[in-house]
C-alpha cells in the first residue's frame, strides 16, 4: 500500500480534462484548448541562445543550491527595481526547480506536521504540498463581489492558535484578480497580529494590464516573516525550463535551502545561464502586450454570452467566469462542451472548495482560437435555448 499521505492527494483534476483531450483528438478531433495554464509562446530567442551558449561552455554540472551567483545577483537587482525589496544575493535569494519547488520546500521548511496553512478559495494547488509537510489547509474565501479580493473579515476569523502559514497569490490562478493595496495591508495586519508566515506567490507579477502589484514583502512589517515566491515560466515563456526562485530573510531561506539540498539540490544549469539572460532588456513586453489583446477579448465574449460573468480580469491569464445560463453547474457544462463542441475548459471545483458555478478559461492561445471557442459556446448554449 501506498504512503498514507496519499490520501489526500489526488491526481490534478485538470488531467482528466487533457485526458479527454487526447482520447478526441486522436480521433481526429480540433479541440480548442483553453485550459492549459502556460504561454503558447516560443521562448524568445536571446534566451534560448543563452542556453546553447551555456551548453558549448560546458556549464553542465551541479550548481550551487542556492542557483548560480549571476542569476542571484541579476534578481537581486530585479527584486529592488521592481518590487522595493532589499534581498541579499549572497543569503536571501534562492533558486528553485519551477515555483511549485519554491512553494513545497517553503511550506516543508515553516510548517510543522498538525499546523494549519491558510489558502485562498479559490486558488492554484497548494494545498498537495500542504498536506505533504502533514499540515493542514483552511480556506478563506475571495469575495466574487468585491474583485474576488480577499474577505478580510473571514480570514480572520479563519485564524486559530494552530495557524502557522497564509498564502497569498497575486495576480491570482485562477480569477485574474490582483490584490489592492488596502486588502493586502489588512491582511498584513492579520499576519502581524498572530505571527503568521506569508508565501507570497508573484509567479504573474509581470502579466499584468495597468494595476500596480503590490509585494507583500515590501509592507512594513512583513519582511521578516515573508517568503516570496516567483518564476520564469510565464512572462518569459519557459515552463519546460523548471526555473523558479524566491527572496526570504536570511533565516527563512537558510531553512528552504536545507531542505531543497535533499528535493532537486539545485534548478537546471543551462535554465538558470537562461534566466541571467531573460532578466536582461525586456523581453517579457511582446508576450504581456499579446496577453493584454487576448485579455479584451476574452472578457468581450464572457460578457456575450447570457449568463456568464467574471469582474475585471487584471492580471495573469486567467478568468473565472460563471457557467452560461444554458449549463446546470460547471463540471456538466466542461464535459458537454468539450464532448460536443471541441472546446477545452476546467471545471470551478478544481479550485477549491466548491465553485461548481464556475469554470476556468486560460486565454493562452491566439484571438483566432479564443474566437473559435466562444463561437462554439455561442452555439453550445443556442442548442439549448
Ligand atoms: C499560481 C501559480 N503558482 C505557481 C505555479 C508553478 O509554476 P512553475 O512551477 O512552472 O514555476 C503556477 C503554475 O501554473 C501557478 O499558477
Amino acid at each position: 500500500m501506498p504512503a498514507d499521505r496519499l490520501r489526500h492527494i489526488p491526481f490534478s483534476g485538470i488531467r482528466e480534462v487533457f485526458e479527454e483531450c487526447d482520447r478526441l483528438e486522436a480521433r481526429g478531433e480540433d479541440i480548442v484548448h483553453l485550459e492549459i495554464g502556460r504561454p503558447d509562446f516560443d521562448t524568445p530567442a536571446p534566451i534560448k541562445t543563452a542556453a546553447v551558449d551555456a551548453l558549448e561552455a560546458g556549464h553542465v554540472h551541479y550548481t550551487s543550491n542556492w542557483g548560480i551567483a549571476p542569476l542571484r545577483e541579476a534578481l537581486a537587482d530585479k527584486f529592488a527595481t521592481d518590487n522595493g525589496l532589499a534581498y541579499d544575493p549572497d543569503g536571501e535569494i534562492v533558486v528553485t526547480t519551477g515555483a511549485t519547488e519554491a512553494v513545497l520546500t517553503t511550506v516543508l521548511a515553516l510548517v510543522d506536521p498538525g499546523d494549519e496553512v491558510l489558502v485562498p478559495d479559490p486558488c492554484w494547488t497548494y494545498e498537495p504540498s500542504v498536506r505533504m509537510a502533514g499540515a493542514e489547509p483552511t480556506y478563506y474565501p475571495l469575495d466574487p463581489d468585491a474583485g474576488f479580493q480577499p474577505d478580510v473579515d473571514a480570514l480572520e476569523a479563519a485564524v486559530s492558535e494552530d495557524t502557522a502559514l497564509l498564502v497569498v497569490n497575486s495576480p491570482h490562478n485562477p480569477t485574474g484578480a490582483m490584490l489592492s493595496r488596502d486588502r493586502a495591508e489588512a491582511i498584513r495586519d492579520v499576519a502581524t497580529a498572530n505571527d503568521l508566515y506569508v508565501l507570497s506567490d508573484e509567479i504573474y507579477e509581470q502579466i499584468r494590464f495597468g494595476r500596480d502589484h503590490v509585494s507583500l514583502a515590501a509592507l512594513d512589517g512583513l519582511f521578516d516573516r515573508t517568503v516570496t515566491v516567483n518564476g520564469f515560466s510565464k512572462a518569459y515563456s519557459m515552463t519546460g525550463w523548471r526555473l523558479g526562485y524566491l527572496g526570504a530573510p536570511a533565516p527563512l531561506a537558510e531553512a528552504i535551502v536545507r531542505i531543497r539540498q535533499f528535493t532537486t539540490t539545485c534548478a537546471p544549469s543551462l535554465s538558470q545561464h537562461a534566466g541571467v539572460r531573460a532578466l536582461e532588456g525586456d523581453l517579457a513586453a511582446p508576450l504581456v502586450e499579446a496577453f493584454a489583446e487576448r485579455r479584451d477579448r476574452v472578457a468581450s465574449r464572457i460578457a456575450d454570452v447570457p449568463g456568464m460573468r467574471c469582474p475585471d480580469l487584471d492580471g495573469a491569464f486567467y478568468a473565472f467566469p460563471t457557467v452560461p445560463d444554458a449549463a446546470a453547474d460547471g463540471e456538466s457544462f466542461v464535459w458537454s462542451l468539450l464532448r460536443e463542441q471541441g472546446v477545452a475548459l476546467v471545471p470551478g471545483t478544481v479550485f477549491g472548495e466548491a465553485h461548481d458555478d464556475r469554470v476556468r478559461v486560460a486565454y493562452a492561445n491566439s484571438l483566432d482560437r479564443i474566437d473559435e471557442a466562444f463561437d462554439r459556446i455561442e452555439a453550445w448554449a443556442a442548442g439549448r435555448s
